[in-house]
């Protein structure tokens, strides 16, 4: 097979703010991700949820109590519904001011706003369910913001899914978009073929599955992929992603990790 691409060194690696800096501050918060911006972050991860009015926000679970003062599944609810609850006060009960959903426009805004270039891994979930909806609306904001590439390489934006089907979509629609596949268990396929599920173009396993098997970070780059990994907290296992040629790191902490990389 190809021999790897070298190994990223350890300054250009990139680090990627796991739905902000939010370990310090309430996750898909825009005070987490404005924290993020200022620690140094490369790029800004956050997952995107449609809501009953057609609305990108950005929200990990299926429904906002975990995250919130209210209940209800986000699907369920339209953004002004959403607008009414407080999505700071479950981390951080002394927070003088409430913090409001965020949607994909606001975070796009305050990218578009930051003073220097910072990418975002936009990851769809539970995108089966909308026939395509959650892509069509993430693709029409892209554009809105004039982030639609020309070539992957130009791009600061990757969409990132669990889901095939989503990663397909994605790739018809903006074949110049980069893709990233998430994976937490070994798939057959993987480093046999230089395809990855999605026609994606990059692999996105998690920290625990390279930790047991990192032989398959090695055999992946070896097939040619780029391999970004999640949630990457521990200092152990930033040595070990950078050992074996990771070229993202996904972190909740990135002041601590651009620290570790002496930046
Ligand atoms: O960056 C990918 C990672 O965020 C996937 O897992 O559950 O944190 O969205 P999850
Ligand atoms: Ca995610």
């Amino acid at each position: 097979s190809a021999p790897a691409d070298p190994a990223p060194g350890r300054t250009a690696v990139q680090v990627v703010a796991h739905r902000g800096s939010s370990a310090a501050l309430p996750e898909h918060t825009l005070e987490a991700y404005r924290l993020a911006i200022d620690e140094g972050a490369d790029a800004l991860e956050c997952d995107v949820r449609l809501t009953a009015d057609g609305r990108l926000v950005c929200v990990h679970d299926r429904t906002v109590r975990r995250t919130s003062d209210g209940r209800g599944a986000v699907s369920a609810m339209t953004l002004a519904e959403l607008s009414a609850l407080d999505f700071g006060s479950w981390k951080s009960p002394e927070a003088p001011r409430p913090s409001g959903i965020l949607t994909l426009a606001g975070l796009l805004e305050l990218v578009a706003d930051a003073g220097r270039p910072v990418g975002l891994a936009i990851e769809t979930k539970h995108p089966t369910r909308y026939a395509g909806r959650t892509e069509a609306e993430l693709l029409r904001m892209l554009d809105h913001y004039g982030l639609l590439p020309r070539t992957p390489e130009e791009s600061s934006v990757r969409v990132m899914s669990f889901s095939e089907l989503s990663l397909h979509r994605i790739r018809r629609a903006a074949p110049a978009l980069p893709t990233v596949y998430l994976l937490e268990r070994r798939l057959p396929v993987l480093g046999r073929t230089r395809s990855l599920p999605g026609g994606a173009g990059i692999a996105g396993p998690g920290i625990e599955l390279v930790r047991r098997d990192p032989g398959l970070v090695t055999a992946l780059r070896r097939a040619g992929h780029r391999v970004h990994v999640w949630t990457v907290d521990e200092p152990a296992d930033v040595e070990l992603c950078l050992g074996l040629g990771v070229e993202a790191l996904i972190t909740n902490r990135p002041r601590e990790v651009l620290a570790q990389l002496g930046r």
